[in-house]
C-alpha cells in the first residue's frame, strides 16, 4: 500500500491524499460505506459502483467468521470474488462486534469467549486466529484486535485494556508475519488506538501505536455516547502524535458534522453505519438539512427529495412517493433511501477534497456545518 500526502489544509489540519493498494486508488478524506455481512444492505454491487461510487467498503470478521464462515469464503477465493466487488474492501477485526453484538463475552489475556448473537453457539477469538480469519476474508486493509472499551469507562479498566490491546497488537504483528496471503495481492495491517476519553491514555496509546511503524493507522473507541467535544478532543490527541504521512482511520465515525469536524483535525478514513441504517429507518441526510420521511409533514410534499440531486433517485423520486413506500413497509424505500444517503455522504467528503485542494476547506466546512445541523 502506498499513501500519497497531495496537500494539507493552511488553517486547519485538513489533508486530501490517495491510498493506493492492489484494488486501486483511494482518494481521501473517504467515507467507506458498511457492507457487514458481504452486502451494503439494498443496494446492488451495479448502484454502488455506478451511483455511488465509493473507492472503498468495509467488512466485518465477526459475522462473516460467522456466516458465510471461513470454508465457504476461502473456496470463493475471499470477500472480493465471492460478493463480486473488484474495489478496496476493509474488514474490521470484530474487537468492536465481539463486545457490542455478543452475549456472554468473557475478555481474557489469552482472548475473547463470546457467544453467537445468531445461534448461541461459543467461539474464542484471538490475535492469532483473527489474523487468519482476515487473511481468509481476504480484505486490502485489515484491523488489529483490540478492546473497544464502553463509555463511560473507569479510568483503572482503559489503562488496563489499553495496555491489553498493546500487547494483543505485538501479538497480532508477530502471528500476521508467519501467516501468508491467500489470493496473490497485498493486505495491509492497521493498529488501533484505544485509551477511552483520558488524555493521558490516549496520548500513551498514540505514541505506542506509532512506534510499531505500521503503514496506516486507527483510532477506535470513539463515538460511543460521549459528548462530540470529547470525541473531538481524543482526536486531537492522537493526530498530533500519529505519522503525517500515513493514512489515519477513526472507526465508526459518524454523523455528516462529525466527519467533517475530524476531518479538519487530520482523520483521512471514516465509516458507520448511520447512512444506511438510519436511512432505512427514514432518516435522510439533504443538502437542505436532515429529514425523516416518515413524518406527516411531507405526505402531500411532491418536490424532490433532494433538489442538489447528487444520485438519480433525488430527483426521479419525491418527497410524498418516498414517504408512502415507508408507510406501506416496500422495500424500495428503503433501498432509494440508503442509496440517498450514501451518495450524499460519499458527495460531502469529496467535496471536502475538493475544497482542501483549492485551499477553502476551513471557511468551507463551517459554512456545511450550520447548513447540516438544520431539521425539516
Ligand atoms: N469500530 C468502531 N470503534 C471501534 C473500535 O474501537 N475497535 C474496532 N475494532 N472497531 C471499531
Amino acid at each position: 500500500m502506498q499513501f500519497k500526502l497531495e496537500a494539507t489544509d493552511l488553517q486547519s489540519n485538513a489533508r486530501a491524499g490517495t491510498i493506493t493498494t492492489d484494488h486501486g486508488v483511494i482518494e481521501t478524506p473517504i467515507f467507506m460505506p458498511v457492507g457487514t455481512v458481504g452486502t451494503v444492505k439494498g443496494v446492488h454491487q451495479r448502484e454502488l459502483k455506478e451511483d455511488i461510487n465509493p473507492d472503498v467498503i468495509l467488512g466485518n470478521t465477526y459475522h462473516l467468521y460467522l456466516r458465510p464462515q471461513m470454508a465457504v469464503l476461502e473456496k470463493a477465493g475471499g470477500l472480493h470474488k465471492f460478493m463480486n466487488w473488484d474495489r478496496n474492501i476493509l474488514t474490521d477485526s470484530g474487537g468492536y462486534q465481539v463486545y457490542s453484538l455478543s452475549a456472554n463475552r468473557k475478555i481474557k489475556e489469552e482472548g475473547v469467549k463470546f457467544k453467537s448473537h445468531i445461534d448461541g453457539s461459543y467461539h474464542f477469538f484471538t490475535p492469532e486466529n483473527v489474523m487468519e480469519i482476515q487473511r481468509t476474508i481476504g480484505a486490502d486493509i485489515i484491523m488489529a484486535f483490540d478492546e473497544c472499551a464502553p463509555y463511560p469507562c473507569e479510568y483503572n479498566y482503559a489503562k488496563r485494556s489499553m495496555h491489553m490491546t498493546h500487547r494483543w497488537l505485538d501479538r497480532c504483528i508477530k502471528h500476521l508475519e508467519k501467516t501468508p496471503l491467500k489470493y496473490g495481492y497485498d493486505q495491509t495491517f492497521f493498529p488501533i488506538v484505544q485509551g477511552s476519553t483520558y488524555k493521558d491514555l490516549r496520548k500513551q496509546s498514540a505514541e505506542y501505536i506509532a512506534s510499531v511503524g505500521a503503514e496506516g493507522n486507527a483510532i477506535g473507541g470513539l463515538s460511543v455516547g460521549e459528548p462530540a467535544e470529547e470525541m473531538y478532543e481524543m482526536t486531537e490527541i492522537v493526530t498530533a502524535i500519529l505519522p503525517k504521512e500515513k493514512p489515519r482511520y477513526l472507526m465508526g465515525v459518524g454523523t455528516p458534522i462529525n466527519i467533517l469536524e475530524n476531518i479538519a483535525l487530520g482523520i483521512d478514513m471514516f465509516d458507520c453505519v448511520m447512512p444506511t441504517r438510519n436511512g432505512r429507518n427514514g432518516m435522510l441526510f439533504t443538502s437542505e438539512g436532515i429529514i425523516n420521511i416518515k413524518n406527516k409533514k411531507w405526505e402531500a410534499d411532491l418536490s424532490a427529495i433532494d433538489p442538489m440531486g447528487i444520485t438519480w433517485v433525488d430527483t426521479d423520486y419525491n418527497k410524498a412517493y418516498l414517504r408512502h413506500l415507508f408507510t406501506v413497509n416496500e422495500m424500495l424505500g428503503r433501498q432509494i433511501a440508503t442509496i440517498h444517503n450514501l451518495g450524499f455522504y460519499l458527495w460531502l467528503v469529496r467535496e471536502a477534497r475538493k475544497h482542501i485542494l483549492t485551499g477553502d476547506f476551513a471557511q468551507w466546512k463551517n459554512g456545511m456545518v450550520k447548513k447540516l445541523d438544520q431539521r425539516l
